[in-house]
Parts: structure tokens; sequence; C-alpha cells
């Protein structure tokens, strides 16, 4: 695949999606193509499995069919977005990915990680990113700022009671020590311009090329 596949990996609350779009824009102004897309959803079917797995009154779903479908989206879209986009060279920034399984259900849910890793390789017939950028922020301040976002949506996750997101954050850390050469960690409880920095000098190290633009 001729394009590069970076996904953004974090806690609740921490500018993920905010810093993707602005350094997106900052990406596109130096003329390198970039495609933005979130998980789970991104197209279709995979925004009608999310409505499925983040429906607040679907209280009684099994961990096993949470990390199914959250791979099922994975898979749906990789296939009919992610790849199609890298085959034209395109560069792919993705909200959220393959992480995010390992971290709240392999972890968090305790279905275990290599079991989540498993499920994953077979959805997405084994594309991993080139590389991710962690959001490091601890779960209290992700929570209080999301706390304070009125414009976004409670999820089901976000009804989750802080336990649950501090074993979110222990499982990614048990992933960035797995995958610490394609993992890079930016500081997000700086200010959203210099995360943004930040995140655009990590950028353009990975993506092959892009110093040419800048
Ligand atoms: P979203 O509203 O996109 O959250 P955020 O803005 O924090 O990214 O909701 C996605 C929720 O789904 C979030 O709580 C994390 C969770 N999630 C998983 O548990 N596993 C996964 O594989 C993915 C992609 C997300």
């Amino acid at each position: 695949m001729k394009g590069c596949f970076i996904t953004f990996e974090g806690p609740e609350g921490a500018g993920k999606t905010t810093v993707l779009k602005l350094a997106a824009s900052r990406l596109e102004e130096m003329g390198i193509e970039t495609l933005t897309t979130r998980e789970p959803g991104g197209i279709k079917i995979a925004e009608q499995i999310r409505s499925v797995i983040l429906n607040k009154e679907n209280t009684e779903m099994d961990p096993r069919t949470e990390a199914l479908l959250y791979a099922a989206a994975r898979g749906q879209h990789m296939a009919e977005k992610v790849i199609p986009a890298l085959n034209e060279g395109r560069t792919v920034l993705c909200d959220r990915f393959i992480d995010s399984s390992l971290a709240y259900q392999g972890h968090a849910r305790g279905l275990g990680i290599d079991e989540v890793l498993g499920i994953n390789m077979f959805a997405t017939s084994h594309v991993m990113p080139d590389a991710t950028i962690y959001f490091d922020l601890d779960p209290e301040t992700g929570l209080e700022r999301i706390s304070k976002n009125e414009d976004r949506e409670i999820n089901r996750l976000d009804l989750e009671k802080r336990e649950f997101h501090e074993k979110v954050q222990q499982g990614y850390k048990e992933v960035l020590e797995r995958f610490h050469g394609r993992i890079k960690t930016v500081d997000a409880s700086k200010s959203l311009e210099e995360v943004t920095e930040d995140v655009v000098e990590i950028l353009l190290k990975v993506i092959p090329g892009s110093l040419n633009h800048s």
C-alpha cells in the first residue's frame, strides 16, 4: 500500500478528535492528501454497528459480543474505506483503532489482550497502522473535560465508573510497552495548540516524503 496509515489513541476527553481535525488541515495545507475517519464508524455499515454498541439501553451486552462488534465494524471500515484510500496513496488519520479494543475490551473488560488481538487480526486481514499517536492524560482530567463539553454525546462506555477508565489506562500502558516501536506518546494535558504542534511534528517524521512539503 502506498499511503501511510496513522491512528490516534487515548482515553475519553484527551482531545484526539479535535487535534486530528486540526492536524489534518495542516497536512492538507502542505499538499499532503489526507483522509480523516473514526472508529467505530466511518461508513454506513460500521455506523449501524456503532449505534448498537454504544446504545445506552444495551446494558446486557456481553463483553465478547462487544469485542466482536468492534472488530466487525473495524473489518468493514478497513475493507470499504481505509485500504482503498491507502492504495490511492492517501494518508489516513483514524480516530481510534485496534489499540482501543486491546485496552478497553482486552484489558478493562478482562478478555485478554492476546485474545482480542487475535479476533482483530482476522477482522483486518492483519493490517496494522504504520504509526500511532497516544494521547497521554489521566482518566480523571479526561472525564472532567467531557463533563464540561455539552456538545458531546454521552454513550454506553461513558457511563462506566471511574475504575473502568482507570483500567483502560492500565490497558493502554501494556499496549504501549508491547508496541513501543509503533506508538508515539504526546502529553495531552498541554493546550490544544501545543498538542497539535507536537502531533504535526510526529506526523511529518512518520509520513514518508512529507518533509519535502513543509
Ligand atoms: P466515541 O464517542 O467515539 O469516544 P471518543 O470521543 O472518546 O473517541 O466513542 C467510542 C467509545 O468506544 C469510547 O468509549 C471507546 C470505545 N471503544 C472501545 O471500547 N473499543 C474499540 O475498539 C473502539 C474503537 C472504541
